[in-house]
Parts: C-alpha cells; structure tokens; sequence
C-alpha cells in the first residue's frame, strides 16, 4: 500500500520531494505498461467525480481516460448542471458526492471553494485548476522534464509572462524537487509573495534558488527549461487587450531560447496563442515538448489516482 491513500490534492507543497518523487515513478512505471499494451486495471469498480466550472480539454480527456484505463469510471459533472449551480452549497455538495464516488476531481475560479470541498468531503479531493493553482499541470511536468533530461534537482527553470496559477504550481513544484526557478514578469503580476515566501523556504532546504524578476533575458540565463503560458487565464477575459500590450517584451520567441542553455526545453501547459506568449515558431520547433507535458497529464493523474484512491499495486 501507499502513504498517499486517502490524501487529498490541492497543492504540491502538501506533499514532500519523496511522495512527489514516488508519484513520478509510478507514472513512469504505468506509462510503460500502457506502451506495452499491458492492461492495469488498479481502481477496477471505482469512480471519479469531475467538477468542471471553467472550460477543459487536456484535464478532462486525460482523467476521463484515465480511469477507464485503470479499470474504473469517471462522471463528468458540469457545475451549471448540479444543483451547487443554483447555489447547492459547497458542504452539502462534498457530503452527498462522497456516498457516490471514490474521488473528487474540481476545476473552479476560487481556491477557497477547493479547500472547503476537501473540508467536507470524506474521499480524496484533486484539485483540476484554481485561479491559485495548477498542481496536476506540473506533476506531469516534472515528469515530462525527468524524461528528456534525465534529473530534476540542479536543473534552471525560467518562466516568462503572467505569475498565474501555473507559475506559483511551477514555483512550489520546483522548489520541491530542488530545481533553481526564475520567473520574468511585469511587477504588477508578479506571483503572490505568500507563494514566494514558500518556495523559498523549500528552496533553502534544497540549496536551490528561487528569482523573481521583471528581466526575461536575466531569467532565462542558464536556463536548461524555459516555460510560458496564457496572459490571461480563465476568467481574466475582459483585461485581455490591455494584458496583451504589458506582457509583449515576455514573448518566447527564437531570441529569448537563444538566451537559454543550448538545446533548453521549451514548455507551454497549453492552450496557447502563437503570436503571443509564445511564436509558432518556437511552440512548433524542435526544442518545444508540450505534446509530452499534454500526454503526461494522462500518465501522471493515472498515478495520483491509483496512490489517493489507495488500491494495491
Ligand atoms: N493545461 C490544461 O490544464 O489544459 P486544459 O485547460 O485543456 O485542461
Ligand atoms: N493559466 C491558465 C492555465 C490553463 C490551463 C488559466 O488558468 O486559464
């Protein structure tokens, strides 16, 4: 058995470098099963319950898919469809779900609704993205990072754009695993200092550092990773325009890689739009690995499920 069993998933700052690590291994192992066609049927008979209050491709398919994969089933619950649409209240909602299903995926706006379900809940709650956190995103990207580069701790990071939920996951993540992490961003939307403050704090422990600055070029000095995402998250669509204009000189282009380490990764947790945070260029080019981070996803939630709804391997 595992020491996950039951856990709930809301950050990976709740989990130590050696669960995180036991996560990528299991993700590797069942990664080759599946490439081998060896079927692995570990949550046979258990279901997921997917909350979804903002729009999914990635996060849906591959839990979705997931489950299936390992023998158990996934419900797709649109918030609008529940009654917690109509203002069910989040407490009755985690109480009456957890007699149904095994497990808790949500997707929400606010971090507080995540931590309150896992408050109420007694199966384990996975968080899908808050406007805070993106914690499956960058399980399966430390996979995708261990993969091509064969280690994690003495590796650089730089992330350029928006200090979003993707960007605090990468700053705990990272902290974690004793990666240096450089985020280049406009000041205004710098990463909370509270996240900051953590990462750190792990970073002390791992003799690794944390950057922030508002230099993109300086962050990604040394690089061996360089990472992007939107500029305006779900929910930020009304401030686009004006987001487009501050985070021009944070673009991943040919010059920005070309600051990095020779041959440097470069990341997107997608969706992305060329010709902003990103050019078509680089997002297609060869040193671009964002199908693998997609594909990961699948590899690396088939692991967190079989460790949190806690059947033997
Ligand atoms: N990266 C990611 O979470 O993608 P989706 O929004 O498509 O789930
Ligand atoms: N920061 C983005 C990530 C999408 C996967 C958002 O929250 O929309």
């Amino acid at each position: 058995m595992n020491s996950l069993q039951g856990r709930h998933f809301l950050s990976l700052h709740d989990f130590t470098a050696i669960e995180i690590e036991s996560l990528l291994n299991l993700a590797a192992e069942l990664k080759q099963q599946q490439k081998k066609g060896k079927p692995h049927p570990l949550l046979s008979g258990k279901t997921l319950g997917m909350i979804f209050q903002k729009p999914s491709t990635r996060t849906r398919v591959s839990f979705e898919v997931g489950m299936w994969q390992l023998g158990g089933h996934a419900l797709f619950l649109n918030s609008q469809d529940l009654q917690m649409g109509r203002g069910e209240p989040i407490k009755d909602t985690a109480a009456v779900l957890s007699r149904y299903v095994d497990a808790i995926m949500i997707r929400t706006f606010e971090h507080s609704e995540v931590v309150e379900l896992a408050t109420h809940a007694s199966v384990p709650i996975i968080n899908g993205l808050t406007d805070l956190l993106h914690p499956c995103q960058i399980l399966a990207d430390l996979l995708t990072i261990r993969e091509k580069l064969g280690k994690l701790a003495g590796l650089k990071l730089a992330y350029t754009g928006d200090g979003n939920n993707v960007a605090h996951s990468l700053l705990l993540g990272c902290s974690k695993m004793g990666l240096d992490i450089a985020i280049a961003a406009p000041r205004q939307h710098w990463p909370f200092p509270d996240i900051v403050a953590k990462a750190r704090e792990n970073a002390a422990k791992n003799n690794s550092a944390v950057q922030i600055t508002v230099d993109p070029l300086e962050a990604v000095k040394k690089a061996n990773v360089i990472y992007t995402d939107v500029w305006a998250s779900m929910g930020q669509e009304a401030e686009k325009k004006e987001r487009k204009n501050t985070f021009v000189p944070y673009q991943i282009n040919n010059d920005l890689v070309g600051a990095a380490v020779t041959g440097a990764l470069v990341m997107h947790c997608l969706p992305a739009y060329r010709g902003d945070e990103i050019t078509a260029e680089v997002l297609e080019g060869k040193q671009s690995v964002v199908l693998d981070q997609a594909e990961n996803r699948l590899h690396a939630q088939k692991s967190l499920l079989v460790q949190l709804m806690g059947q033997a391997k």
